[in-house]
C-alpha cells in the first residue's frame, strides 16, 4: 500500500497528507509540490542536504553500501570490461549497445572531433597563463554561436548531433587549450585513434618528431573517464540541468556545468589535492598538516576526503587506488612518492577519530592526480579531464530532462531575511 504523510500546523490545526513516492532503488522520498498551496509555506533545505531534486533513471549512489551503478550496472564491471564511449553511450540511451550501435556511435564520435577553424581563434585572445578550465567554458559557451540549430531541444536529431558534437569536441577543447598554454602549435585530431589515444596525441605531439602513444596511458585514461563519466545529481549536473531548463542552448548549459565543476569542492579537488601534498611535503609532516585541519580555525580541509553522499567509502576511490599500483609499475615509475604520501596520509587519517566520526572517506579525486601526472598531465589540466569524462553524464541527464514531457523550469524559492519595505532616502538624507 502507498504511504502518506501527515503533516500539522499545531499553531492552527491546519494538515495536508504528503504522498511518498518510491524509487526502483534507494530511500523513498517526500512529494512536497502541493505544500504551499495547501499549506502556504516552502520547505527551507541550504545545499540540498534532505531534496530530491529530480526523477532520474541514469545513475544510482548507495553511500553507505558505497556502491555506484550506472544504468543499473556497477562501476566496477564496467571499469573492468566496458571503454568509455560504450558507458557514454550507455549513459545516454540507457542500455548496452549493440556492436552494430557501438560502431555506429564511435565512428561518428571520430567524426566530429574537428573544431571549426574560427572557434580555434579563440584561444588567441587567452594569455598564456589563463586557467584550462576558463578556456574551455569559454570555448564551449561559444559553440553555442556556431551550432545554433540546437537550440531546437524539442528535435531528436537536433539533441543527437549536440550530443555526439559536444563527446567528440571536449578533448579537442582541451587539447588546445593546454598546447595554448605551452606555446605549441594545435595537434589535429586523427580518425585513426581511439578516443584516449587520441586525447594522448592531440596533448604530447608536435609537428617535429614522431609521438608514441604509449598503450598503458591511453587504457589508464579510458579506465579514469569511466569512473568521472556520471554521478547523479552533483553540483555540475544539477547546474546543468538548471540551465537547461530555462530552454537554453545546450552548449550554453554544458558550460555552466564546467564552471561548476572547477571549484575546489568539486572537480578542482583533484588539482587541490596535488598542491596539498606538495604542501606537507613529507610522511614526517603529517601529523602537523592534519592538526591544521581538524582546527575549526584554519579553515584548511583535507582535500579528496569527504563526500555528501559517500559515508563509508567511495567505490571509485578504491578503483582508482588500485589502479595507481599497477599504472605507476606498467609506466616503470614505482609508487612514487607522492603516492607514497597519499596512502601514509589515507592511513593516517583513517585511524583518526575526526574523519572517522564525520565518516569522511578518500573520494574520487583523492589518487586520480597522481595517475594523471604519471601520464604526464599537468596539475592545471585535471579538472579539464574531469570535464571530458563528465560531459557524457551531463549530456545524458540533459537529455532526460528536456525529453521529460512535465520539464519545468527549475526556480527554487527563498527564505527571505533582508529588511523590510522602505522608503528610498536621497543623498543629503543619509
Ligand atoms: N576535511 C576536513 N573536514 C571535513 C572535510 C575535509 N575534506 N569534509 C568534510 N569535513 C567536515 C566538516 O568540517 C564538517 O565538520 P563539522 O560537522 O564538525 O562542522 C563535516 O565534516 C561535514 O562536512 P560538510 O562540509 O557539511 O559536508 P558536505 O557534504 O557539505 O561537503 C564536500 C562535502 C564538499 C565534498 C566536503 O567533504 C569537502 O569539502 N571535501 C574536500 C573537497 C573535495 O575533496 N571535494 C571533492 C568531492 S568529490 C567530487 O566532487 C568529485
Amino acid at each position: 500500500m502507498s504511504q502518506k504523510f501527515e503533516l500539522k500546523n499545531l499553531a492552527t490545526g491546519k494538515s495536508t497528507q504528503l504522498d511518498v513516492m518510491s524509487g526502483s532503488l534507494g530511500p523513498d522520498v517526500l512529494n512536497i509540490s502541493q505544500l504551499t498551496k495547501d499549506m502556504g509555506v516552502f520547505t527551507f533545505d541550504p545545499g540540498f542536504m534532505a531534496t530530491a531534486s529530480t526523477e532520474s533513471r541514469i545513475t544510482f549512489i548507495d553511500g553507505d553500501a558505497g556502491e555506484l551503478l550506472y544504468r543499473g550496472y556497477p562501476v566496477a564491471q564496467l571499469a573492468e570490461r566496458s571503454n568509455f564511449l560504450e558507458v557514454a553511450q550507455l549513459l545516454i540511451t540507457g542500455k548496452l549497445p549493440t556492436k552494430a550501435e557501438y560502431d555506429a556511435f564511435a565512428n561518428s564520435i571520430t567524426r566530429h572531433t574537428m573544431l571549426n577553424e574560427h572557434l580555434l581563434r579563440f584561444y588567441q585572445g587567452f594569455h598564456h597563463d589563463a586557467h584550462p578550465m576558463a578556456m574551455v567554458s569559454a570555448v564551449v559557451a561559444s559553440m553555442a554561436a556556431f551550432y545554433r540549430d540546437a537550440t531546437d531541444i524539442g528535435d531528436p536529431r537536433q539533441r543527437e548531433i549536440f550530443a555526439h558534437r559536444i563527446i567528440a569536441k571536449l578533448p579537442t577543447i582541451a587539447a588546445a587549450a593546454y598546447k595554448h598554454t605551452l606555446g605549441q602549435p594545435f595537434v589535429y585530431p586523427r580518425n585513426d585513434l581511439r578516443y584516449c589515444a587520441n586525447i594522448m596525441n592531440m596533448f604530447f605531439a608536435v609537428p617535429c618528431e614522431p609521438y608514441a602513444i604509449d598503450p598503458v596511458a591511453a587504457e589508464a585514461l579510458d579506465l579514469l573517464f569511466i569512473l568521472h563519466a556520471d554521478h547523479e545529481q552533483n553540483a555540475s549536473t544539477s547546474t546543468v540541468r538548471l540551465a537547461g531548463s530555462t530552454g537554453t542552448n545546450p552548449y550554453a548549459a554544458i558550460s555552466a556545468g564546467v564552471a561548476s565543476l572547477w571549484g575546489p569542492a568539486h572537480g578542482g579537488a583533484n588539482e587541490a589535492v596535488i598542491d596539498m601534498l606538495d604542501e606537507i611535503g613529507s610522511v614526517a609532516n603529517i601529523d602537523k598538516f592534519l592538526a591544521r585541519v581538524k582546527d575549526k580555525n584554519d579553515h584548511v580541509r583535507l582535500m579528496g576526503f569527504g563526500h555528501r553522499v559517500y559515508k563509508n567509502f567511495d567505490p571509485r576511490a578504491k578503483i582508482i587506488r588500485e589502479m595507481c599500483y599497477r599504472v605507476l609499475d606498467k609506466l616503470g615509475k614505482g609508487n612514487g612518492p607522492m603516492f607514497e604520501l597519499a596512502l601514509k596520509l589515507e592511513e593516517i587519517a583513517l585511524k583518526d577519530d575526526y574523519f572517522v566520526s564525520r565518516k569522511l572517506y578518500p573520494n574520487v579525486d583523492f589518487y586520480s592526480g597522481i595517475i594523471y601526472s604519471a601520464l604526464g598531465i599537468p596539475r592545471s589540466m585535471f579538472t579539464v579531464m574531469f570535464a571530458i569524462a563528465r560531459t557524457a553524464g551531463w549530456v545524458a541527464h540533459w537529455q532526460e530532462m528536456v525529453t521529460d514531457p512535465h520539464m519545468r523550469i527549475g526556480r527554487p524559492r527563498q527564505l527571505y531575511t533582508g529588511p523590510g519595505k522602505r522608503d528610498y532616502v536621497p543623498f543629503e538624507q543619509r
